[in-house]
């Protein structure tokens, strides 16, 4: 196996022993209370996926219901057919005709202290309003619409309102650059596109409406930018395109019906990386996204409806669909959304926020929690976090000692933390702890879900040993399972169902103890993860290569204390360039105006060549020897074409 990240901590991993069990008043009023109560869901789930999966369903509310729960036939799922039902119904609706018509559903925070509550009736009126107003502006459904834009109630209203009339949203994550954003308006012929007139970020406000403008110079697809006027800069509207939301929305009627959508009409796409060519279109389904959204965050958060629920993430990723948008709305939590740097302007932000709202349940993702760790604990502690009683990680793995820290300093040794394991692709948690009845090992997502299964095979599909390092797949059917990656269903079959017989491969590696735990060990493919974020390499070796100085570009990661890994780009130059500091730092902003920041290089190491097989294929299992300081490059170098070429390389010529 071509194990692309040797993770921080993966050493202190296999050793890791020690176990940790929720308190016995915690098990007791939680949803599952138990391994035992765990052991038969899981069996039942077993026994009859379909019974289990349509008890599950018969919570949410249909205009119409199923004739069967499911159709598997590899690779393509259906769920809940013949049904018919809406997301933003029974995010919204269900709850405005009960008591928690009144209930907080958002608790908002800006970056600069100012506060707004919606209660779930104030939330509906208002996702209603913008509903019209996408009607307003010819949005039907099926219509693609691009949202870009920060934290903010309105983002999560501007994806509710979309599902309300049946479009379906791509969220573009904020930070991306205007190139990547036309990248996936294009791909997606994007109809319109929501976004804001800027974000704060560390006391700065970023011109997001600007990095709109710069990418329709290439989208003819678009015919309307609705604009929220959140940090009052100085935008330029472009007349006819170009809308104020206030203005549009102070016109619109509070009265919307929800479309009645079918079970599997699209209801999202979220691009991410993937080993090869552009980000992939993720598309995700109308009724099994909402059941096993709803499904699993009401498990895996043991949420309850006195709780404040926190989750970090940013809704331009899978987290903040599945885990701030729909799955806490669909089970009508109360939740805290802040628009800005969990650490500014300080360290303490994080916790202030807490201890001011009263937070009850905590998910944030690995990297904050390193960072945290090396701030200091004194930033923790003078706060008042009594209020906890459940953590969550997600993203990346999470080395035991950070584990050790969170349970200990963080939730003072009385909260369970889940460790969930998941992917864009899975559209919710597969392996995670359930908190009131999973013991929990530092360093292990543990257990899938009921109605989850996963398996540790070889290449040929056969089942590893226990404790024998594998490909992590998934082997039966779930609601939440993507349909397709939008406008390639060739790419749908070939990444994920191509690799391992009869099963969905999720590009991970992992091992099973003897007692049935996972333990992730990282990407087996070319894709990085950075700060819990997901890039491909050929993605920024392709922005490098654009670049006019560059003849060839290859990426390495290696360990990072804080960022869980680290860029390293091996540059090959055309003649003439020569490879200075100068080049250096423009190489890495060509990547962040072709990508965004997220994908900027951490280094770049100039070299006269790379290291080639015989056929031509860089050798990247060396170039990441290289990247991790390792002098002495083991494993076969018998097809390397040119051997002074990876002598070159291990001198580390800064200039
Ligand atoms: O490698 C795994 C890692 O993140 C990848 C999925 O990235 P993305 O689609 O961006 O979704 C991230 C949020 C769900 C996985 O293939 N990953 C995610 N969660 C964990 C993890 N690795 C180890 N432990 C986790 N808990």
């Amino acid at each position: 196996m071509a194990k692309q990240q040797e993770n921080m901590g993966m050493d202190s991993v296999l050793k890791e022993k020690r176990i940790f069990k929720a308190s016995v008043q915690f098990s007791k009023k939680s949803h599952v209370p138990s391994m035992v109560a765990y052991d038969k869901m899981y069996k039942a789930a077993e026994k009859s996926p379909d019974k289990f999966w349509g008890d599950i369903a018969k919570n949410f509310f249909w205009f119409k219901t199923w004739k069967k729960v499911v159709n598997w036939k590899n690779p393509d799922a259906q769920w809940f057919i013949g049904a018919q039902t809406n997301i933003c119904y029974n995010a919204l609706d269900v709850h405005v005709g009960t008591w928690r018509a009144n209930k907080a559903a958002i608790i908002f925070e800006g970056e600069h202290g100012d506060q707004a509550v919606y209660t779930y009736s104030q939330l509906h009126r208002e996702v209603c309003k913008f509903a019209n107003v996408l009607k307003r502006r010819g949005i039907e459904k099926g219509d693609r619409v691009a949202i870009y834009m920060g934290m903010s109630p309105q983002l999560m209203i501007a994806l509710l309102a979309c599902a309300r009339v049946g479009a379906v949203h791509s969220v573009v994550f904020g930070g991306f650059s205007s190139t990547a954003l036309a990248d996936r308006i294009n791909d997606a012929k994007a109809k319109a596109v929501i976004c804001s007139d800027g974000v704060s970020r560390r006391g700065n406000v970023i011109d997001l409406k600007k990095v709109v403008d710069d990418a329709l110079v290439n989208c003819p697809s678009v015919l309307n930018v609705i604009v929220f006027q959140r940090s009052n800069n100085a935008v330029s509207m472009v007349e006819g395109r170009d809308h104020w939301w206030h203005e549009l929305a102070a016109l619109a009627s509070v009265d919307c019906p929800a479309e009645k959508m079918s079970s599997e009409d699209p209801l999202f796409i979220l691009y991410t990386s993937g080993s090869t060519g552009k980000p992939k279109g993720i598309m995700h389904t109308t009724g099994g996204y909402m059941v096993y959204a709803g499904y699993s965050h009401k498990h895996v958060f043991d949420i309850k409806d006195e709780d404040v629920y926190w989750c970090t993430a940013d809704v331009g990723w899978i987290t903040g669909h599945t885990y701030v948008t729909y799955g806490p709305l669909l089970n009508g939590a109360t939740q805290v959304i802040y628009e800005g740097a969990v650490n500014y302007p300080d360290w303490g932000r994080i916790w202030d926020i807490i201890e001011r709202h009263k937070v009850t349940i905590l998910y944030t993702a690995p990297t904050a929690i390193r960072s945290f760790i090396r701030a200091g604990d004194e930033w923790v502690n003078k706060h008042n976090l009594s209020t906890l009683r459940l953590l969550g990680t997600v993203g990346e793995p999470i080395n035991p000692e950070a584990w050790i820290w969170y349970y200990n300093v963080v939730g003072k040794k009385k909260c369970p933390i889940v460790d969930t394991w998941w992917q864009t692709e899975t559209g919710g948690i597969m392996i995670s702890p359930l908190p009131g009845a999973t013991p929990m090992k530092p360093g292990s997502a543990t257990k899938p879900l009921p109605g989850i299964s996963v398996s540790i095979v070889k290449k040929d599909g056969s089942p590893c040993k226990a404790n024998e390092g594998g490909f992590l797949v998934i082997t039966k059917p779930w609601p939440s399972m993507l349909r397709d990656v939008y406008g390639d269903r060739d790419r749908f079959v070939k990444t994920y169902w191509s690799d391992i017989p009869g099963a969905y491969f999720t590009g991970d590696g992992a091992r099973r103890d003897k007692e049935g735990y996972v333990w992730i060990m990282g990407r087996v493919d070319d894709v990085v993860n950075i700060s819990g974020h997901r890039l491909g390499t050929s993605e920024i070796e392709s922005a490098l290569v654009s670049h006019e100085a560059v003849a060839e570009a290859a990426i390495a990661s290696r360990p990072d204390e804080i960022k869980g890994n680290s860029l390293v780009a091996f540059v090959t130059l055309k003649s003439g360039y020569h490879g200075d500091s100068d080049l250096k730092h423009e190489l890495q902003n060509h990547v962040v105006k072709e990508i965004g920041s997220i994908a900027r290089p951490d280094e770049i190491r100039f070299a006269e060549a790379l290291p080639k097989t015989r056929s031509g294929k860089i050798m990247r299992r060396l170039l990441r020897e290289i990247a991790n300081g390792n002098m002495n490059v083991s494993g076969d170098t018998s097809t390397l074409e040119d051997f002074s070429a990876l002598e070159k390389l291990r001198v580390h010529d800064d200039e």
